[in-house]
């Protein structure tokens, strides 16, 4: 019995459970996504599967993305990432979804596959009709030989080492990484994007896993934040543009581990109806980065503070006009837009972590949840 209880000690390196040893990888493991493919320096970025592809990927008419849950929201972003460096169109699809509609899928349409575990069955059900109706198929998995990862015709493996917590976290921040790194080759390949621009964004890339470690130094402020919240009953995240999806991510992990009811929105969609919702109980996460639609995401909050709602605001370092609003701010380094989401998701990350914690529950094995859903 404590031998067992040492070796689990010794596997969660230290800490009280992987969800938790997974968030504090990020840092390192975000550095493994770019080995032998982020070369700043020389203003490269090479990955065989799309280097192999290329030609397929810029003649796309449109790239479907096909994936589950975390995954999903990562598809989300990729969806802005995408579009706004290569202008191709982008559409995101539930598998689940996806695979039971009869979808139109074109000769030119390519498709990306994002699962971490490679195992989900309506996400391989999806690429498998997808190549039947004769459509190219790239992978993203973070399991090497995987069953999705063997389906797709290529592919990028995400590197980010086993991920146990069922809560996934290092798997969507390096499944952002990675599609990211794919956006800006296709966006040098189509020169949609400047030779400026680009580098710049790679230097970026580069700076991210530093950034990373400073927004894991919120750690104390979110147990603070969770210790006041942690009985809350329902809970909103807000936030726009690239941070859109980052709030149904947040939502999503508050949900699956602490069992609150949570739902994340567009900030703006909130006057079409949800904003009826807000009163002293409900707490409202906002994601307000100064490079990120800001002025509107200031008058979204001060929408919800006029109707009592307590507000939880994850700002920029330095941040002062949102500061003054908000009920609890959490601090995190400027990065670009199309960066953020790296950025942003860390305290949220540690926020649902702590809550869950805090109730009792199981963090690495939430009730009625598998780490990989290969049924149907
Ligand atoms: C996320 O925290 C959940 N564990 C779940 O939504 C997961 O992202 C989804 O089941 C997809 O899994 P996959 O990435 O292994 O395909």
């Amino acid at each position: 019995q404590e031998l067992q209880m040492n070796l689990e000690q010794i596997e969660k390196g230290g800490y009280d459970h992987f969800m938790m040893k997974e968030i504090y990888e990020q840092p390192s493991v975000i550095k493994d996504t770019y080995r032998g493919r982020l070369h700043s320096n020389e203003g490269l970025i090479k990955m065989a599967g799309i280097e192999d592809n290329l030609e397929k990927f810029t003649n796309a008419q449109r790239i479907l993305i096909i994936a589950c849950g975390t995954s999903w929201h990562a598809g989300l972003v990729a969806e802005y990432v995408f579009e706004e460096f290569t202008r191709i169109p982008v559409e995101v699809e539930y598998a689940s979804e996806f695979r039971y509609r009869n979808p139109i899928i074109n000769e030119k349409d390519v498709v990306i596959a994002i699962s971490q575990s490679g195992e989900t069955a309506d996400t391989l059900a999806a690429i498998k009709l997808a190549k039947e109706k004769g459509a190219f198929v790239f992978g993203v998995c973070n399991v090497v030989g995987s069953s999705i990862s063997r389906e797709s015709h290529a592919g990028a493996y995400t590197h980010a080492g086993p991920e146990i917590g069922v809560a996934s976290t290092k798997a969507f921040t390096t499944q952002i990484t990675v599609l990211t790194m794919i956006a800006l080759r296709l966006a040098q390949a189509k020169g949609t994007l400047s030779k400026s621009d680009f580098h710049r964004y790679l230097s970026e890339l580069e700076a991210i896993p530093e950034k990373v470690e400073e927004a894991l130094k919120t750690n104390e402020v979110a147990k603070e934040i969770a210790s006041v919240y942690k009985d809350a009953t329902n809970c909103l995240y807000l936030g726009r543009g690239y941070n859109f999806p980052v709030a149904l991510e947040g939502a999503l992990k508050l949900k699956e581990i602490s069992y609150i009811h949570a739902e994340g929105y567009p900030a703006a969609e909130m006057k079409h109806g949800p904003i009826a919702l807000i009163d002293e109980q409900m707490p409202v996460v906002v994601i307000a980065p100064k490079q990120g639609h800001y002025d509107k995401v200031v008058s979204n909050v001060q929408e919800i503070k006029s109707r009592s709602g307590k507000i939880i605001a994850i700002v920029t370092k330095g941040d002062e006009q949102v500061r003054n609003l908000a009920d609890h701010v959490i601090e995190i380094p400027e990065t670009s837009d199309a960066l953020s989401p790296l950025l942003t998701t860390i305290p949220l990350q540690l926020l649902s972590y702590h809550i869950a914690v805090m109730r009792g529950c199981n963090v690495d094995q939430p009730r009625n949840l598998a780490k990989s859903v290969t049924v149907e």
